[in-house]
């Protein structure tokens, strides 16, 4: 190739903008790269506020949210504009990050061009394709055909030789999110102004143990969101903790949790936070309850305990690692396992020690010398 190489990076979600936005900063600021950017808008309050802190301007958005969508719909609108936004843009590569809608679309469109893609956040496999449903064959879909899979880990990585993706194109980079978790970081230790809207409930909540808690799974919907509000009513009744939990836009998380957990005291109940107040969230917490895929990166990180609200994971690195545990979605045994933890300081102090597993902070620089070194070839 001769000039610097057109990248276009997609993204549409919360996670993929935290995931992808060191990458753009690094891929902006290196003349070995035009950098573009397309979001697809897959969602909305929650990219604004990612790329309002990350300084990021798409070059496209399409705005493809709609009111709780369907799987059918939400992929029909983004293959098509993602495919038109390709046509205009003519990428050397486009990038993708995990396994959203958004991703899985923006690689089948490139693919369609014979646009190459690179998958950053390859290799993540549950094993089970309904857990998570449906990022398991999203992500799947995407390895069958990528170009380069920057896999956060050795574990992600021997998955993706597990199904005879080439060697050569499978590279372990870390993952993006410790890069993006050492920004904010450092941004809020700039600008402490940035993180200071919990203060009124840190007041309120003074002499209790905080507790984190987010949840959003589709496969969770239904019975699993509503064992877990079961539990976290009933954590709730101990006088010397406090929930506090960001919900969820999707009307299926909001409806459970806000029918069982309104009104509670002990529980703040709280719109999505910006990624500052999380991180903000993430250091007052004692332990997390959650069923993200990113928060089991984060919180390990930081050294908090996490206790994942799934049946499977696929980022075993962390319970490995001994901060994170798989305790599923039945109300007695997320109780159970809070409970012990709170309770038992030798249990809690095996499990709140920082642990780097997903990554050192360079993968976005890692991620852009490679895509420099395979485009030159
Ligand atoms: C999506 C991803 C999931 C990822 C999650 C991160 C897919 C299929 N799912 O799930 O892999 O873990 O994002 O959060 O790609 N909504 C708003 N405002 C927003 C965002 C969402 O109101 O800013 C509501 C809308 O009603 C929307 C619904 O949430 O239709 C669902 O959003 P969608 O992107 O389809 O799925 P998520 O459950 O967010
Ligand atoms: N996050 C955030 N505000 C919140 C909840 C989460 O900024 O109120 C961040 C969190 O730090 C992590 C990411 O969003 O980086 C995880 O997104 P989510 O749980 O929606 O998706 P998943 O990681 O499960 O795909």
């Amino acid at each position: 190739m001769t000039g610097p190489t057109r990248i276009l990076t997609v993204f549409g979600t919360r996670p993929e903008a935290i995931k992808l936005f060191p990458l753009v900063h690094a891929l902006e600021a290196d003349p070995r790269f035009v950098s573009r950017v397309c979001a697809s808008g897959q969602h909305r309050d929650m990219l604004d506020q990612v790329l309002e802190i990350a300084g990021l301007s798409p070059d496209h958005d399409l705005d493809v949210m709609l009111p709780d969508q369907t799987l059918d719909m939400l992929t029909a609108r983004l293959l098509t504009g993602l495919g038109k936004v390709m046509d205009e843009e003519q990428p050397d590569w486009v990038v993708v990050q995990g396994d959203t809608a958004t991703a899985m679309c923006g690689a089948l469109a490139a693919y369609y061009r014979k646009i190459p893609v690179a998958h950053v956040e390859a290799g993540l496999r549950s094993g089970n394709i309904h857990h998570p449903w449906p990022e398991e064959v999203n992500r799947k879909v995407i390895g069958s055909f990528a170009a380069l899979h920057f896999a956060p880990t050795e574990t992600a990585a021997a998955a993706l030789l597990r199904e005879n993706v080439a060697p050569e194109t499978v590279h372990v980079t870390g993952n993006t999110v410790i890069d993006a978790l050492r920004w904010i970081t450092r941004r809020i230790g700039e600008q402490p102004e940035l993180a200071e809207g919990l203060a009124g409930l840190e007041a309120r909540f003074a002499g209790k143990r905080i507790v984190g808690v987010t949840s959003h799974r589709r496969e969770n919907f239904g019975g699993g969101l509503e064992a877990i509000a079961e539990a976290i009513r009933r954590l709730a009744a101990r006088d010397d903790l406090a929930l506090i939990f960001p919900v969820h836009p999707n009307p299926n998380v909001r409806k459970v949790m806000e029918g069982a957990l309104s009104g509670l005291p002990n529980v703040a109940l709280l719109e999505p936070l910006d990624y500052p107040h999380f991180a903000r969230l993430l250091d007052i917490c004692c332990l997390m309850l959650t069923d993200s895929g990113g928060v089991q990166e984060e919180a390990p990180a930081l050294g908090k305990p996490v206790l994942v609200m799934r049946e499977t994971t696929e980022r075993p690195e962390g319970v490995e690692a001994g901060t994170a545990r798989l305790v599923g979605t039945d109300a007695d045994r997320i109780v159970a396992e809070a409970i012990r933890l709170l309770d038992d300081p030798a249990a809690y102090a095996a499990m709140a020690r920082a642990h780097n597993p997903f990554g050192d902070g360079h993968s976005a620089q890692r991620i852009c010398d490679l895509l420099a070194i395979n485009s030159a070839k």
